[in-house]
């Protein structure tokens, strides 16, 4: 297994749609980065939640992986937080049949 991501049936309560999934966990070995493994599990993952009639993917973003969410279709929501021993994140969300 060189990388993984993994979607909860969560709803933020920042973004005012019924069905919601929140990524979570989303990883590539260092080795295998940059090589379009990130793109290919997340979009095979959105691509099992669109048939399941899901409105919006979200999750917490790392400040170092925003640019990888964007490049992906998500767009920021709300303001940075903090999150202890790992640091600056960003709640990002994707409307799936955008
Ligand atoms: C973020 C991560 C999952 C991306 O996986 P990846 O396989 O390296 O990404 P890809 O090769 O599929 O890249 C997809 C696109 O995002 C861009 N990208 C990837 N990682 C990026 C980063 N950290 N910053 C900016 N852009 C990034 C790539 O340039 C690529 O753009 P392109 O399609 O225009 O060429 C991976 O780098 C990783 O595991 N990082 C450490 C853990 C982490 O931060 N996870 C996210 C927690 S919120």
């Amino acid at each position: 297994m060189v990388g993984i991501c993994s979607f909860f049936k969560n709803n933020s309560a920042q973004i005012p749609y019924e069905n919601q999934y929140q990524l979570r966990g989303m990883a590539v070995l260092q080795k295998f980065q940059g090589k379009g493994i990130g793109n290919i599990i997340l979009n095979y993952g959105e691509k099992l939640l669109k048939n399941m009639s899901i409105d919006i993917v979200w999750c917490n973003a790392r400040e170092a992986a925003v640019n990888f969410y964007k490049k992906n279709g998500y767009q920021i929501i709300g303001d940075a937080f903090n999150i202890k021993d790992i640091g600056i994140h960003h709640a990002m969300f994707k409307k799936l049949d955008s």
